[in-house]
């Protein structure tokens, strides 16, 4: 009887059960969730792709937030994510109703790495303990015995001296920008810095770069996608784990030679607060040496390419703008001076180059889309339902350019921090994004900025090199960085 209904099932029939078979399969898949923010309609197979206007991914988005507002949701890689769009809603999701926003999505080519540990790709109770030590440790290095401030200072002189070595010849910056910002998170994890010639350090800032321009790559794509088949196949993702590992082993390194050498009661750095931390911590088991690893390579990573991309930008700014790099270094000359290096508290009485520093900022909008969070529980938003474990995604662009928040949204114009003369604080700045989990460096990216920035306009007038014309070309890696030039700093 079997054996008659096999036989009677033709060929066709089983094609067509195949297909039905996947079409409900796929429709599973795309099926959204009750109540769920609006998206466009999705295709079998190819979900939003079809919408894809490939010259022009931008226009794309454009159309769908001029249609659905200030939140819809897509299907990106079969994951469906919500986008929100401008100040209120942004403000309704990360502040007010923060709490529910506060956990990251693991993507395979993360957990593959960090599995879930450390500080920018761990959740809940974990993440909540790094956190909370790391702001803690960095508070207090700002007032130990050798201070935060003071630690970029000398960093600052460094760096000084490497752009005079080019005796105003065109130059490209990114090195020796690189070296000088990625030294002030090796003083404090570390508890030294490196020469900028040292070549363990060289090795391990190539190492991030290269890590940093394999994100966007095809191959790291596809492995997210599909991980359990590209694990098996050659090509760039491979590379980046190889480039994983040999961090990961310089770190280890590193926390080797604080054990041989620890004195529980004095802390040098970071690594030693954290062992002191690991001794303390028998029952909870949060803080343990892999998450020492990841800690110290996730401030490695956010804390390096973030600032030095901004510093780049700002450089680029000055040389295109020479009136507004002027009004800087007049404001330097009458504050600081030619001789005294710059302090933190010179900034309050330094409206112009403090505006300066929020423009460039702004304007360059480095990561434009925050880093993706996840619901942690069920959650109303905007009377939309987004269940638990949803990826959110805070267009910050949205925020940054809004034309009713800023007067020239599209013009470089440090007078949007201005007001009467004296600095003005606006809510719709927020490169580091807000919240509970915003950016963890703030307070020392914003010190660094300062710094690095008026030390080097104290110094150097910054020019297009003879013949050529700056361009604010961007390009895309781990940030929205500007393309490779170079520059001229000339003594002033
Ligand atoms: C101009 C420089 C910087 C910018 C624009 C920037 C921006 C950001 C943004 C947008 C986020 C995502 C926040 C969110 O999910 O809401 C973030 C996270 C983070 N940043 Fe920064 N950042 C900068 C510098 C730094 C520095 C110097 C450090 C080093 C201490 C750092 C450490 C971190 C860490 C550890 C996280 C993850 C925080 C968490 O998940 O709890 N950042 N940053
Ligand atoms: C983000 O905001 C900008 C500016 O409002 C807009 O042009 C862009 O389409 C938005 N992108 C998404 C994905 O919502």
């Amino acid at each position: 009887m079997l054996h008659f209904l096999w036989e009677s099932i033709s060929f066709q029939m089983l094609l067509v059960f195949l297909v039905v078979f996947l079409l409900v399969a796929d429709y599973l898949k795309r099926r959204r969730p009750k109540d769920f923010p609006p998206s466009p309609l999705s295709l079998p197979f190819v979900g939003h792709f079809y919408l894809m206007d490939f010259s022009n991914p931008q226009i794309t988005v454009q159309k769908f937030t001029e249609k659905y507002g200030d939140i819809f949701s897509t299907q990106m890689g079969g994951v469906w994510v919500v986008l929100i769009n401008g100040l209120r809603m942004v403000k309704e999701a990360l502040v007010n109703q923060g709490e529910n926003f506060l956990d990251r999505p693991v993507f395979p080519i993360n957990s593959e790495v960090f599995s879930k540990m450390g500080l920018i790709s761990s959740s809940g109770h974990l993440w909540k303990q790094q956190r909370r030590f790391t702001l803690t440790t960095l508070r207090n290095f700002g007032l130990g015995k050798r201070s935060l401030e003071e630690r970029i200072q000398e960093e600052c002189q460094c760096l000084v001296e490497a752009f005079r070595d080019e005796q105003g010849n065109p130059f490209n910056p990114h090195f020796k920008i690189n070296n000088a910002v990625s030294n002030i998170i090796c003083s404090v994890t570390f508890g030294n810095r490196f020469d900028y010639h040292d070549e363990e350090f060289q090795k391990l800032l190539q190492l991030m770069d290269e890590i940093a321009n394999l994100q966007a790559s095809v191959m790291t794509q596809l492995y997210n996608s599909c991980p359990s088949i590209m694990k098996f196949f050659p090509g760039s993702h491979q590379t980046m784990f190889k480039n994983w590992r040999l961090l990961k082993c310089f770190v280890k390194e590193k926390i080797n030679k604080h054990k041989e050498d620890w004195n529980p009661l004095e802390s040098r750095d970071y690594i030693d607060s954290y062992l002191q931390e690991i001794a303390k911590d028998d029952s909870s088991g949060s803080f343990q040496e892999e998450n020492l690893v990841a800690c110290v390579l996730d401030l490695l990573f956010a804390g390096t390419e973030t600032t030095s991309t901004t510093i780049r930008w700002a450089l680029l700014y000055m040389a295109i703008y020479p009136d507004i790099q002027a009004r800087v270094q007049a404001e330097i000359d009458a504050v600081i001076g030619r001789v005294r290096q710059p302090a933190l508290e010179d900034r309050s009485n330094m409206p112009y180059t403090n505006a300066v520093i929020h423009e460039v900022q702004r304007k360059s909008n480095i990561i434009p889309f925050s880093a993706p969070r996840m619901t942690v529980k069920d959650t109303v938003l905007e009377g939309f339902r987004i269940p638990k474990g949803t990826v959110l995604l805070t267009n910050l662009t949205s925020v940054m350019f809004d034309k009713n928040e800023w007067e020239t949204p599209d013009t470089f114009n440090p007078g949007h921090f201005l007001k009467d003369g004296q600095f003005w604080k606006r809510e719709a700045f927020m490169p580091f994004s807000v919240g509970k989990r915003a950016c963890l460096g703030e307070v020392l990216a914003r010190s660094e900025l300062f710094l690095f920035f008026t030390a080097l306009l104290q110094k150097f007038t910054f020019q297009a090199p003879p013949d050529t014309t700056l361009s604010l070309q961007f390009q895309m890696g781990m940030t929205v960085a500007p393309q490779p030039y170079k520059i001229c700093a000339v003594p002033r």
